[in-house]
């Protein structure tokens, strides 16, 4: 969002849009926040160039160009200047075709119609889950500092999350998965079709999950691990719907605890799909229908 109090007035209406798409993914910006002298006359500057975006998450300068042909190879030459004059500085221009395919992402444009996903809007961007997961996997290393713990993600909505949160922990650890599918017709009935392949007996373990819902699956888990003599299980879930347990279980490090929305993106599908987006996003409802039968 921007990081001035007033949203600015913008030059053009592409800008205001591309602002709005920054928002969406929860990306900060600034609005023409500094302008590059490009000629001096002596010691007098004649010519300036102000970006039109500056995103500090990405330290980069964005100019947005739908202009003509003509227009783009000025501002190209401007950019090449600012680029020589300025080699620690990163600057991009946005052509009208990248715009439009970026709009479309997001249901606007020339091109939405045909390539607008089922999402409602962005729930946690990447910077944040990037931020959260690193205080996780501070605490976790904190905790289990001489426990050489092993990291066990059920598969496969887990794979991102788990990804990132083992590199922010600073211990011996080790890593392993399983995989399980529900029965079909039975809420409650969960099977095992890929085991782990460590000996748990005397392990400290901790559970690893994308999301934690009715909390079902990982009753059985925790069941499930408990009976291989460990000597701890403990868990650790990004995202906690807790509005829609149905077990008291214990959950030590909990991400985020989201409302009852069905959310797709980091990992996280709705059938077999989304799981590319680099954060997390809630589907929108008209997509939602068949989401609460869907299963890992
Ligand atoms: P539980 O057994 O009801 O806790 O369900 C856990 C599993 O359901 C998760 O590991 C996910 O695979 C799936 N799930 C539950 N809610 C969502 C969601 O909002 N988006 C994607 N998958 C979900």
């Amino acid at each position: 969002m921007a990081l001035k109090s007033l949203d600015p007035v913008f030059a053009h209406p592409s800008e205001s849009e591309f602002a709005q798409i920054l928002d969406f993914y929860g990306v900060d910006w600034e609005y023409e926040p500094r302008s590059f002298p490009t000629e001096w006359d002596g010691e007098r500057v004649i010519e300036m160039f102000t970006p039109d975006f500056y995103l500090p998450q990405m330290d980069l300068y964005i100019e947005l160009t739908t202009l003509k042909q003509s227009l783009v190879t000025k501002k190209n030459r401007k950019l090449r200047r600012i680029r020589e004059l300025n080699p620690d500085i990163n600057i991009r221009l946005l052509y009208r075709r990248d715009f439009h395919r970026l709009l479309a992402k997001f249901g606007f444009g020339p091109l939405a119609s045909s390539e607008t996903p089922m999402l409602e809007s962005v729930m946690f961007g990447t910077g944040q889950i990037a931020e959260r997961t690193a205080a996780l996997g501070r605490e976790i290393s904190v905790d289990y500092a001489d426990k050489k713990p092993i990291l066990v993600g059920v598969l496969r909505g887990v794979f991102c999350f788990m990804a990132d949160l083992m590199r922010q922990v600073s211990v011996p650890m080790a890593v392993d998965f399983m995989s399980i599918s529900h029965y079909e017709n039975d809420d409650l009935g969960v099977r095992i079709t890929k085991d782990l392949d460590v000996d748990l007996g005397g392990r400290h373990v901790l559970i690893v999950e994308d999301i934690v819902d009715t909390g079902m699956t990982l009753n059985f888990l925790i069941d499930y691990l408990q009976a291989k003599n460990p000597a701890s299980v403990e868990v650790c879930t990004l995202l906690d719907k807790r509005a829609r347990r149905l077990t008291d279980t214990n959950l030590k490090y909990v991400g985020f605890e989201i409302a009852d929305e069905f959310v797709v993106g980091y990992g996280l599908d709705y059938m077999e799909e989304y799981r590319n987006l680099p954060f997390i996003g809630i589907l929108r409802p008209d997509a939602g229908e068949a989401a609460n039968g869907a299963q890992k």
